[in-house]
């Protein structure tokens, strides 16, 4: 049952959803507040497509149909419809509750309202609109073209009917959903963010240098990249702000951010999207 998919913010996670939606048959609208960010959300996507044809993954015509699915729109007003809107925009409360009180003037009520967000409350972000029960934490992982996993998260009002829609919807993009109660950072991030924060303080403290805490995690965990790596792949920016809702979610100090990824970020130095963060780009 292929539907429409409406994403909004073109980074490194909208453009991987709109990506992957077009790749399995979905029809996607994808957005951006900054033109820029969309042509360049949408150049990343014809890159990736053009290689998966040159590797052999995918047919000539069938990433041309993807590429053809795809259709980039300067704003919300310019969307005939959609099945399920994703919002992928950056992780603040504050531009995503603006967002989705525009979200829920302009589409139907029975439009699904979707949040992507790594971290912050479902049922905060469905409390802004009138149709609570529409809305729903659809979390991706990074890079989402590769990464398996949807975290779907139910808010506290979120009935049972989006949820199976989200939960198909995910399936439809050849992904495997996992259900998650709306608590701070949900699963994923609860269980992933207080490792990477760790990771910062050891080498905030010089308990070794950067390679050797990545070379550690890697050989000896078997991680498919050490913890400073995947901090510069997140954003250390998403990190940061990931932490401060554990930390004030929770109320408990064991997430507090350790200090050199507060100064990494008041230095602008938010990993591989700005070219530089524990490593060079
Ligand atoms: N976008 C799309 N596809 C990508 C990609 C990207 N940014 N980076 C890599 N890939 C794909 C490519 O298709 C590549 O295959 P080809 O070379 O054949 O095209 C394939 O991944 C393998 O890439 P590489 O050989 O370059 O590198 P690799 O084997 O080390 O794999 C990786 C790359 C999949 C990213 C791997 O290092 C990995 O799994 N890292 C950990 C990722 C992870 O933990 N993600 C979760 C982050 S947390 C999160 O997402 C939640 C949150 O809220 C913060
Ligand atoms: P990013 O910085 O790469 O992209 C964010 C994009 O949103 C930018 O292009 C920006 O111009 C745009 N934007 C900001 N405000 C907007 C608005 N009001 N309307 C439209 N566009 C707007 O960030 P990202 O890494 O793609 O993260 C996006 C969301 O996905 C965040 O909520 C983040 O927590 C979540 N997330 C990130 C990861 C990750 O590994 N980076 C993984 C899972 C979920």
């Amino acid at each position: 049952m292929a539907g429409t998919l409406f994403v909004i913010g073109a980074g490194q996670m909208g453009a991987g959803i709109a990506e992957t939606a077009a790749t399995h048959g979905l029809t996607v609208y994808l957005t951006d507040a900054v033109s820029e960010g969309l042509a360049q959300g949408i150049a990343g996507i014809e890159t990736r497509l053009a290689r998966s044809v040159d590797k052999g993954r995918m047919s000539a015509e069938d990433a041309s149909a993807a590429r053809a699915r795809l259709h980039p729109v300067g704003s919300v007003t310019e969307v005939p419809g959609a099945d399920i809107v994703v919002e992928a925009v950056v992780e603040n409360e504050e531009v995503k509750r603006q967002l989705f009180v525009a979200l829920d003037q302009y589409f139907p009520p029975e439009t699904i309202l979707a949040s992507n967000t790594s971290s912050i409350s479902i049922t905060r972000l469905a409390r802004v609109t009138a149709r609570p029960h529409k809305v729903i934490g659809m979390h991706f992982m990074n890079p989402v073209p590769v990464m398996v996993l949807v975290e779907v998260i139910r808010g506290e009002l979120t009935d049972d009917e989006t949820v199976a829609r989200v939960l198909d919807m995910a399936r439809e993009m050849g992904k495997t959903p996992v259900e998650a109660h709306d608590y701070p950072g949900f699963v994923a991030n609860r269980i992933l963010m207080p490792m990477i924060n760790e990771a910062i303080f050891a080498l905030g403290e010089g308990v070794a240098d950067r390679d050797a805490i990545d070379t550690v995690m890697k050989l000896g965990m078997n991680h498919p990249m050490g913890p400073l790596t995947l901090a510069d792949f997140i954003g250390l920016d998403t990190c940061l702000a990931i932490l401060q809702v554990l930390y004030e979610g929770f109320g408990d100090p064991k997430y507090r951010p350790a200090p050199l990824l507060k100064k990494m970020v008041d230095a602008g130095l938010y990993g591989r999207k700005t070219g530089r963060g524990f490593y060079q780009y």
